[in-house]
């Protein structure tokens, strides 16, 4: 969203509920916007969209383009999930999520690894102050750009090649926002950049020398590297060390997955696709979660902390703090699990939690 309309007053907000358990979540995630809107002042509309794997069934349609046009129109994007067990793995993760990331040139996911309460986190002796970092991964390029092909499909002779895409623009605006990012966030003020500089000599050579580059311009921030592999014994080890990450997409993407079990698992795992300039979507990153739909035992933190997220980029920053307090009050004193159906509440039961501690 451009930078003029934030903190307008009055948002236009698209909703997608996706699949499995997205609608749940997504609704105990809508309850809280009603309830923190109210307490703050700003006012909403919401417009939902049936995309996902059930439309898909009936239609074969992944995103008309109407549809597309329509969702620029709007302040932000509030997604559920997207994946269906009886489509074809890729169909729907590439037509809609990814499809959404890129057509809004959503080039920034950015994903916070907090840990509210260290009963629920997996490393030994860790306190919520060692676990609280950013993950900044690049969203638009890298093997995501979909670029490879097949030679001698299906022969003996056969050759796969997956091309991961990296660009000198692509990579410098992620490390600026990544920067930016640490310089706000005034924390530890240290920005790690993870890679592979000592067997992808192409792209993180582009990488590394793009981040020595700006980091100059950055003389209050302390930097670091450390390979991508080294980056997952770093999380369980010393989580303590990291501020700010800023990675590629694949990376980003494996190391989120890890950051989202030592914060306390998929529930409470939250993230943004960034558009800084334009339109951001906001979701939980764990999925549709078939084997738990529609028995309302899925944990709907991620979807409010999503949500959170999405108020804070809205410009609602008070509204944004509401939340977290909410949820970080719900989590110390409430949930005896964060996992689905241990949680000793059910989603909307939760959800209502949430609505209780922000009043
Ligand atoms: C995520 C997911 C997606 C990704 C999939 C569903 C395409 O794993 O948001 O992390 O790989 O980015
Ligand atoms: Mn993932």
């Amino acid at each position: 969203m451009d930078k003029k309309k934030r903190g307008k007053m009055q948002y236009k907000i698209a909703v997608i509920p996706g699949d499995g358990t997205g609608p749940e979540v997504i609704r105990e995630g809508l309850k809280v916007l009603g309830a923190v809107s109210k307490k703050v002042g700003f006012k909403y509309i919401l417009n939902e969209y049936d995309l996902g794997g059930e439309r898909y069934l009936k239609t074969k349609e992944l995103i008309p383009k109407s549809v597309l046009k329509e969702l620029g129109t709007h302040d932000a994007i509030y997604l559920g999930a997207i994946g269906h067990p009886d489509v074809k793995p890729g169909i729907l993760e590439q037509g809609i999520l990814l499809k959404l990331r890129f057509h809004f040139d959503q080039y920034i996911n950015l994903r916070p690894i907090k840990l509210y309460n260290p009963e629920f986190c997996p490393l030994k002796d860790k306190r919520p102050e060692d676990i609280d970092f950013v993950v900044v991964r690049e969203n638009s390029e890298g093997l995501y750009k979909g670029m490879g092909e097949f030679r001698n499909k299906g022969t003996k002779k056969e050759v796969a090649i997956q091309i991961s895409y990296n660009t000198r623009k692509g990579v410098e605006r992620c490390i600026r926002y990544a920067f930016e990012y640490c310089r706000n966030r005034n924390k530890k003020k240290k920005l790690t950049l993870c890679g592979k500089t000592n067997v992808l000599t192409y792209a993180w050579d582009l990488w590394q020398r793009t981040f020595n580059e700006l980091a100059r311009e950055y003389p209050d921030i302390t930097t670091d590297y450390a390979h991508v592999d080294a980056t997952t014994m770093w999380f369980v080890k010393n989580p303590e060390w990291f501020d700010v990450i800023v990675t590629d997409n694949m990376f980003g993407d494996i190391i989120t997955d890890l950051g989202a079990m030592i914060q306390g698992g998929m529930g409470i795992a939250a993230g943004g696709n960034i558009n800084p300039e334009g339109i951001s979507m906001f979701e939980p990153i764990g999925g549709s979660a078939p084997k738990y739909t529609g028995k309302n035992v899925i944990n709907p933190l991620a979807a409010i902390c999503a949500m959170g997220m999405m108020l804070e980029n809205l410009g609602e920053k008070d509204g944004a703090n509401i939340v977290e307090n909410a949820v970080i009050d719900v989590v110390r004193t409430k949930l005896k699990s964060l996992a689905a159906g241990k949680m000793g509440y059910t989603t909307q039961e939760v959800g209502d939690l949430v609505v209780e501690s922000l009043r």
